[in-house]
């Protein structure tokens, strides 16, 4: 049976390229700062970012976690969107190990933040846990994969700084939404303290994720890497793909952007309303579907069935991610095993 895997671009394979990089990358243990492959990535990485250092960890999760703990005291609050990575997929990291309080705010339906809400929930009063971190997603994952524009950022970054908070990015997708806006990485990052990107997802490494910040917030960083036991010694194996991945990979994140459009305006032709198509800005097809005889957890299963992988989120959502690994051929694939579902011919 052919299968489309569409649940995440999580699931994309190291190119022949990484997997060339790994046999030959020169490693030494990390934990000493003696890997001189982890080093030659860390810098790139801050380079393409425009940050002053890099920190490699083994995921996303665990970079926004060390950038929360570096920013914060336990006891402290942070802000961020309620569909949040951090606040909705990672097990309560933020509370459980950071000690902090998430404030969560409701984002409008293209992922975006309100400045006057977030100024509303800022809260230096000393009886209050103070305010001390926004975090936001760029691409916002939840909401469709929708981009944040430089000017967006600066706004955010603006209104946290005259209060005295730190800005945190979560860049999981950043290069995806540079090549969206088709400008510079470090425009979006420009104005935040610190941020994260993942070179497991759409760039195609099978490992990793890299925190860049000013050299000081990177050396602190370090510690809490230490703590969480993300030190990995001889890491120069995996980061070996991560420099393959900055050097080929950014540049054909469009073409799956493309199959994103493909995929979700021919799932609109089916089933028009399933995708609100604004919110397909990227790589990323976020589906609202309920049907009289089927709930969208059903569709997901019988799709699988099917060979065509998506992900059930909650109730009536359900998501659809392309990537380097699916062809737009894979995508027309899809669309008739969907369409056939739907309409009861399969
Ligand atoms: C916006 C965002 N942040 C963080 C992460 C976490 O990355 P990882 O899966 O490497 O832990 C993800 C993963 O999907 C994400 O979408």
């Amino acid at each position: 049976m052919r299968i489309v895997d569409l649940r995440s671009d999580t699931v994309t394979k190291p190119t022949p390229r990484m997997l060339e990089a790994m046999t030959r990358a020169e490693v030494g243990d990390d934990g000493l700062g003696e890997d001189p492959t982890v080093n030659r990535l860390e810098e790139m990485a801050a380079e393409r970012l425009g940050k002053e250092a890099g920190l490699f960890c083994a995921s996303g999760t665990m970079a926004n976690l060390i950038a929360v703990m570096t920013h914060t005291r336990p006891g402290d609050g942070v802000i961020c969107d309620e569909n949040a990575h951090i606040h909705k997929l990672t097990m309560g990291g933020t509370s459980a190990i950071a000690g902090v309080l998430l404030y969560t705010l409701k984002a409008d339906p293209l992922g975006r933040l309100s400045l006057q809400e977030i100024e509303d929930t800022i809260n230096l009063d000393p009886r209050y846990p103070r305010s001390r971190l926004l975090v936001v997603e760029n691409t916002n994952n939840l909401a469709g994969g929708t981009v944040l524009s430089p000017e967006e950022t600066s706004a955010l970054a603006a209104l946290v700084r005259r209060y005295g908070l730190m800005f945190h990015l979560d860049g999981a997708r950043i290069f995806n939404s540079a090549i969206a806006q088709g400008i510079e990485p470090k425009r979006l990052t420009k104005d935040c303290d610190t941020v994260m990107f993942c070179l497991s997802k759409g760039l195609g490494c099978p490992v990793g994720s890299v925190l860049a910040g000013p050299k000081n917030f990177i050396k602190e960083a370090r510690r809490f890497r230490k703590m969480l036991g993300g030190v990995m010694r001889q890491t120069g194996v995996v980061a070996a793909c991560g420099i393959v991945a900055l050097e080929e990979m950014v540049d054909r994140l469009g073409e799956d952007h493309q199959k994103a459009r493909r995929l979700a305006e021919g799932l609109g032709r089916i089933r028009p309303g399933i995708v609100h198509l604004e919110t397909v800005q990227t790589n990323i097809v976020c589906l609202k579907f309920s049907g009289p005889n089927m709930s969208c957890r059903e569709l997901v299963g019988k799709l699988a069935k099917k060979g065509v992988l998506a992900i059930h989120l909650q109730g009536n959502q359900g998501r659809m991610v392309t990537h380097k690994d699916v062809t737009l051929e894979d995508i027309d694939h899809a669309l008739g095993v969907i369409e056939g579902v739907l309409k009861g011919k399969r």
